[in-house]
C-alpha cells in the first residue's frame, strides 16, 4: 500500500530570523533568502526554456524564499546577449507562466528583474568572453545614456534623446503588465552594474545636460519615470524592488552618500520595497580594495539605516551563519544569494541545517532531512 508522504513539524518560532517569513506588500517569503538574477544567456527570441525551468525550479525546490529571474529585456536590444530572456511579447509570457507556477508550486516566490543593457548591450555569453558582438555576429547598436562607449573596444551606443527615453519608459511599463500576467509577483529593477539605469545615475558615464542629466536628481529622473511606469501597470499589493550599484568604486562616482539619498527619495516616493544592495559595474576603471566575505553587506546597512527602507544584502555571503548574522544584527532585510547557489541548488536546505533551523524540506526529498 502507498504511504501518503508526511512532514515532521517543529517549534518553528525557535528559528533564527532568516528562516521566519517576511511580508513585502500582500506577498509573503518562507524565509528571507533570495535566489540573486543570474544570466544564464540560454533563451531563444528571448523566450526561458527547459534550461530555465530546471534551474530556476531547481532552485525554489532548494528551499530559497524569493527565486529572481535574471535580468529580462524590456525589448529586443535592452538585452545584454541575444542569448538573454526578455518580457516583450506573449510567447514570452506563456513560457515565465509555466515556470512561475512550478515555483509557487513548491513554495517559492517568483520574482523578475527588468532591465536594459544599455552600452554594454549586445555582447556575447560571459563564457564566450562576454566581448561586444558585431551586427554581422548577430549583434545591435547599442543605446546609451551618452555616446561615450563602456570601454575602449565596445561601440559607441546611440544617446537617446527624449523619443527614445518615453519609448523605454513605455516598455518597462507593458513589460510589467506582461510580468502580472505570467504570474511574478515581485519586480526588482535593474540600476546596477553599468547597465542603462546605473549609466544614467552614475556622474562617471551621465553626462548630460538636459533634464536627465546633472545632479544628482536629474540623473535619477530616468529611474524615477520607469518606476511610474512600471507602478502604473504593477498592482500596489505587489513588491516592486530596485538594485542599484550603491557604489562606483571610483574616485568622482557614486559614492554610499548618494545611494542613500536617492533611497530616502525612492522611500519618500512610497511604492519601493526593498533595494538590493549591490556595487560597481561602470567602467572597467573601477578598483575594488578588497573582495571579501560580505563585502557590500555595509551598503544594504548604510541604506537600511539612514534611509529607512529595507535591504537586500549580496555578494560573497556563502555560509548559513553569515546570512543569518546579517539577518540576525538587522543589517539587511533580504540575503541574496548567487554563486553559492549556482555550486548548490540545495543551499538554502543546507543553510538551515548548518545553523540547525527547522524547515520544511520538499517532501520527496525529506529522506535526506537528516537533521
Ligand atoms: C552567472 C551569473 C549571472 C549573473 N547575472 C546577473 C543578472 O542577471 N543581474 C544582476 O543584477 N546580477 C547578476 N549577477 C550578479 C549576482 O546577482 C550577484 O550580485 C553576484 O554574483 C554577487 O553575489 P555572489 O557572491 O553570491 O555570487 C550574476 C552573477 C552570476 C554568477
Amino acid at each position: 500500500m502507498s504511504q501518503k508522504p508526511t512532514r515532521r513539524t517543529f517549534p518553528r518560532e525557535r528559528n533564527p530570523r532568516l528562516f521566519q517569513p517576511i511580508s513585502f506588500r500582500s506577498v509573503t517569503a518562507r524565509n528571507r533568502l533570495a535566489i540573486a538574477p543570474m544570466c544564464q544567456y540560454s533563451a531563444v527570441e528571448g523566450v526561458p526554456g527547459d534550461w530555465h525551468m530546471q534551474h530556476l525550479g531547481a532552485r525554489a525546490v532548494g528551499g530559497a524564499g524569493i527565486v529572481c529571474v535574471e535580468a529580462t529585456g524590456t525589448t529586443p536590444e535592452g538585452r545584454i546577449s541575444p542569448g538573454c530572456t526578455g518580457l516583450w511579447n506573449d510567447t514570452q509570457v506563456a513560457a515565465f507562466a509555466r515556470i512561475n507556477a512550478f515555483m509557487e508550486s513548491v513554495g517559492a516566490v517568483p520574482a523578475i528583474q527588468l532591465s536594459h543593457a544599455g552600452r554594454k548591450a549586445s555582447a556575447r555569453a560571459s563564457w564566450l568572453g562576454g566581448a561586444p558582438l558585431t551586427p554581422a555576429e548577430g549583434g545591435w547598436h547599442p543605446i546609451g545614456a551618452t555616446a561615450e562607449p563602456f570601454a575602449e573596444g565596445w561601440p559607441a551606443p546611440q544617446a537617446l534623446d527624449r523619443a527614445g527615453i518615453a519609448r523605454l519608459v513605455d516598455s518597462f511599463g507593458a513589460a510589467a503588465a506582461r510580468a502580472l500576467k505570467a504570474g511574478f509577483k515581485i519586480i526588482e529593477l535593474h540600476g546596477a552594474h553599468g547597465y542603462l539605469i546605473h549609466t544614467f545615475l552614475s556622474p562617471i558615464s551621465n553626462t548630460r545636460s538636459d533634464a536627465w542629466g546633472g545632479d544628482l536628481k536629474g540623473r535619477a529622473r530616468f529611474l524615477m519615470e520607469l518606476l511610474d511606469s512600471v507602478r502604473a501597470h504593477w498592482p500596489a499589493e505587489l513588491p516592486l524592488f530596485v538594485r542599484l550599484s550603491c557604489v562606483d568604486w571610483i574616485a568622482g562616482g557614486l559614492t554610499i552618500a548618494d545611494s542613500v539619498e536617492l533611497c530616502r527619495w525612492l522611500k519618500a516616493r512610497g511604492d519601493v520595497d526593498l533595494i538590493d544592495c549591490s556595487s560597481g559595474g561602470v567602467s572597467p576603471r573601477q578598483v575594488i580594495p578588497s573582495l571579501h566575505p560580505g563585502y557590500q553587506v555595509p551598503f544594504a546597512e548604510a541604506v537600511r539605516r539612514e534611509a529607512g527602507i529595507a535591504t537586500g544584502a549580496v555578494g560573497l555571503i556563502q555560509t548559513g551563519h553569515q546570512a543569518a548574522d546579517i539577518i540576525g544584527n538587522e543589517r539587511a532585510d533580504l540575503v541574496f544569494i548567487a554563486r553559492a547557489a549556482l555550486a548548490n541548488p540545495n543551499w538554502p536546505l543546507a543553510a538551515a541545517r548548518e545553523i540547525g533551523a527547522d524547515i520544511d524540506w520538499p517532501v520527496q526529498y525529506e529522506r535526506a532531512n537528516l537533521t
